[in-house]
């Protein structure tokens, strides 16, 4: 028998459901308002889910990032921060965590995960540099990019699809990185990256066996291997899960494995530890050292690193919390639990279910809407619109132009809606799936979106787009036909 067993109870009937272990002693109170209200939102935010304001919104599904519910613990640990600018008690406490958790000794602080990807980008990414990495993060994309490198995803061909059985599409394919490394030369490649439940795929792991062969290949030619371990925590759930020679393993011996095979480990708090901040570390001094001068310049002085100490505290408190299965399988086996009712209702979705957020294929939803006017971005505004619940578009919105002003297709459209972690109860995530199943009988009524106002980089944060036709009304009004007076 397992020693540590997960969330999951079956019940009396036969049916699995993922089980809460943890109970609420703080809430928020949410607005469900009516669906006219929601359209008129939508309209006012540009059809971009971004620029919603939470009053409008019942279920924030649009990140886990920063909005994790933290543990009374994590809570209890802030009161005792030390206010000091250099030298804080706080922060070393933070380096024993980091210490213990993820076993590596040097650590630089940076305000969140984008900030670590800067700092690591400007220390080692040179122009006409090119890093390998299983998929972008469309931070570390950006960074990349703006010290003139270029990335190149080593993906397997079938991880990018959204229907699979393959437990580990998060993979690096081994083939390809040997060619990338053929064709570039060892010298251009500054290091390789493996994101932990890769984000943009769906929230996919990599296996510890394909690490490791990765680990291989870097040694073989000398490379840095760099691990984005911000979903660390979920990765590490779906070894113990799928893969056979950690099923007995703890989640602490798992992590350490993971953070072990890589030089240089970093990681957006907002995520992993259910806080806010981030950090870099590694155990090789040179490596902390190349880095060192930049945190004082960009972030705060080295004990701090522009996150209020506050925060460190619950960091710490959260990077120890990583290693408790009952914290890292709440977020996946809703998920689990939620695309289980979506394949049972045949809506498309990413299969197997992820990490960090289940995610509806937008492509395969909305057939009849061209790349071109987003449907990723349409679906996720009229799933708003359809049940105050505000997913994030993952598609060609959050894509790039090419030279010549084109868009740049995503690999896949998705519709993200995010389960930051013990934050949602099932009814709630019934609802979802509900309407969800609404919407999806309905998408026909479903059109496409245009660019009102697009930014130069990142456009999908602030950009403003409309409707190409009066779609959204539409949707709007059999919605109040389907449900009457009811929200
Ligand atoms: N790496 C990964 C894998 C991420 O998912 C994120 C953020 C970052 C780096 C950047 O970290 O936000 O602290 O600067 N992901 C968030 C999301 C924004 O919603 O998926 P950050």
């Amino acid at each position: 028998m397992n020693s540590e067993p997960s969330n999951v109870v079956k019940f009396y009937n036969g049916e699995q459901i993922p089980l809460e272990l943890h109970k609420v002693r703080v809430v928020q109170k949410l607005h469900l308002v009516p669906v006219e209200r929601r359209l008129e939102a939508a309209r006012e935010a540009g059809f971009n889910t971004f620029q919603l304001s939470t009053n409008d919104v019942y279920l924030d599904m649009l990140t886990d990032s920063g909005v994790n519910a933290m543990s009374d613990n994590q809570i209890a640990a802030m009161f005792r921060a030390d206010d000091a600018y250099a030298g804080s008690q706080s922060f070393d406490r933070l380096k024993q965590a980091v210490r213990d958790v993820f076993g590596k000794e040097y650590l630089l602080p940076a305000h969140q995960g984008r900030a670590c990807e800067n700092i690591i980008a400007r220390t080692f990414v040179k122009p006409g540099d090119v890093v390998p990495m299983n998929y972008h993060f469309t931070t570390t994309h950006a960074h990349i990019d703006l010290n003139g490198g270029k990335i190149e995803e080593l993906v397997a061909d079938e991880a990018v699809n959204p229907v699979s059985t393959n437990p580990f599409k998060g993979n690096l394919d081994p083939g390809k990185l040997r060619d990338c490394i053929a064709r570039h030369g060892a010298g251009k490649i500054p290091f390789v990256r493996m994101e932990a439940s890769t984000n943009l795929i769906g929230g996919q792991p990599f296996s510890i066996a394909n690490m490791r062969e990765i680990r291989g290949i870097c040694d073989e030619f000398g490379i840095m291997l760099v691990l984005d371990a911000s979903l660390i925590g979920e990765n590490a759930y779906f070894i113990k899960m799928r893969e056979d020679e950690f099923r007995d393993a703890s989640c602490a011996d798992i992590l350490k494995t993971m953070c072990g095979l890589a030089d240089l480990v970093y990681f957006s708090a907002r995520k992993v530890s259910s806080s806010r901040g981030g950090g870099i570390c590694t155990n090789d001094r040179a490596i902390a050292k190349k880095m060192e001068h930049l945190v004082p310049l960009f972030e705060g002085f080295l004990t701090y690193g522009g996150i209020s100490v506050r925060e460190i505290e619950a960091m710490a408190v959260g990077l120890y919390e990583t290693t408790d299965l009952t914290v890292i399988s709440q977020s996946p086996s809703f998920i689990e639990y939620f695309i289980g009712q979506m394949v049972d209702m045949g809506i498309p979705c990413v299969t197997p279910a992820g990490g960090l957020g289940a995610h509806i294929d937008a492509g395969r939803f909305l057939p009849h809407i061209p790349q071109e006017d987003y449907p990723a971005g349409a679906l996720a505004a009229a799933f708003f619109i359809a049940s105050g619940v505000r997913g994030m578009e993952r598609g060609t919105l959050s894509s790039v132009r090419d030279e010549k002003g084109k868009d740049i297709l995503a690999d896949v459209e998705l519709l993200r809606l995010a389960f930051p972690r013990r934050v949602f109860t099932l009814s709630q995530v019934k609802y979802v799936a509900d309407r969800m199943k609404w919407l999806y009988d309905n998408r026909d009524l479903i059109g496409g979106l245009e660019f009102v106002e697009e930014p130069p980089v990142l456009r999908f944060f602030m950009g403003k787009l409309r409707a190409k036709s009066d779609w959204p009304e539409k949707l709007a009004a059999k919605y109040r036909r389907d449900f009457g007076e009811s929200l």
